[in-house]
């Protein structure tokens, strides 16, 4: 509660989080898993157009396109599509949706605005099917962690949630982004699977993130922050919405800030249930929300009774 109206009014902190949240994220913090060193700026309070010129400045997309090692050395500079992301049939768009999988969606009654907009973001193995109504039946673009790639039970080459679509993947890396690093390890061996799928299905627009371009998000979140932010990659969502801020002229976002239908459900498409998937554990979710929060230009009735943020596109500011 007290961290939903921190983040309805852009100035979250870990202090208002519960007690075991508060815990989780210091275990992050101490265990710093991918190396982060942060040499950087801590300054809060930057309002939402100068967040805005950070991102636009600092976070420019990059997918991976083959002209590095060890991928050059790979061949991807021939597996990659040809055409870059930002280059998506029917991109730039005018409207973009990205729809959080949040449970605070259920009854939300939102599809038909959702699926009013000329570009629909899903993340993972978030469906639509039985949820039209709630979350909409159009996907233009699927952002996925590198879990869904090569975790059976998603049945990545098979299921058609992957399917006529444009993918988007993501993998944590070392902060470094030292890629020779990052291709031995990966938390979950994405290479192959994104191999085998450029190959069967040559024609889907299918991109790998760089991981510079995940930490330069980071980056920037730390940086508006006088807080220890969890030292892992942003969420899928945060991820998935400086994206499309790249490739719309205006976002719409989802049930990512939570709205008066705030739960504990994690998933609108599961029963499961943890407040950490809303918060943050993990991913700096708290921090991430609060910068989309003070950027949204979404008024506050839309964004208590729709969970709403609305951005504008990168290239429609000037800084
Ligand atoms: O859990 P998953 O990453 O598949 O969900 C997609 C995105 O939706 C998350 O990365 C997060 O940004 C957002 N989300 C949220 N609150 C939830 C569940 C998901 O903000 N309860």
């Amino acid at each position: 509660r007290h961290a939903v109206r921190g983040l309805w009014n852009g100035s979250a902190s870990a202090r208002m989080l519960s007690p075991r949240l508060k815990e989780a994220a210091e275990f992050y913090v101490n265990d710093n898993k991918h190396k982060v060193d942060y040499r950087g700026p801590r300054r809060a309070g930057l309002d939402g157009k100068q967040i805005l010129c950070q991102l636009k400045e600092k976070a420019r997309l990059r997918t991976l396109d083959g002209s590095e090692e060890p991928f050059s050395s790979l061949g991807w500079g021939r597996l990659v599509p040809p055409q870059a992301l930002e280059k998506l049939p029917g991109a730039p768009f005018k409207t973009c949706a990205v729809v959080a999988s949040a449970g605070a969606i259920l009854n939300s009654m939102l599809g038909k605005e959702i699926d009013s907009h000329d570009a629909v973001v899903r993340f993972n193995a978030a469906p639509t099917e039985s949820y039209e109504r709630d979350v909409g039946r159009k996907t233009t673009i699927r952002i996925m962690n590198s879990q869904i790639l090569t975790d059976a039970r998603h049945n990545f080459s098979d299921s058609p949630l992957y399917r006529n679509v444009s993918l988007v993947a993501w993998d944590p890396a070392p902060y470094t982004a030292d890629l020779y690093q990052w291709f031995q390890s990966p938390d979950y061996n994405l290479f192959t699977p994104y191999e085998t799928r450029r190959k069967a299905s040559p024609s889907q627009h299918f991109y790998v993130l760089h991981p510079a371009f995940i930490w330069s998000l980071w980056d920037v979140i730390q940086s508006n922050s006088q807080e220890d932010i969890q030292p892992n990659p942003p969420s899928s969502g945060f991820i998935g919405i400086i994206v499309m801020m790249t490739l719309c002229d205006e976002v719409d976002v989802y049930e990512y800030i939570p709205s008066v239908r705030q739960t504990s459900l994690c998933h609108y498409y599961e029963g499961y249930f943890d407040n950490a998937c809303t918060l943050g554990a993990y991913h700096p979710l708290l921090y991430e929300k609060t910068l989309i929060r003070r950027m949204s230009r979404a008024t506050e009735e839309d964004l208590k009774r729709k969970g709403k943020a609305t951005l504008p596109g990168f290239h429609t500011v000037t800084c």
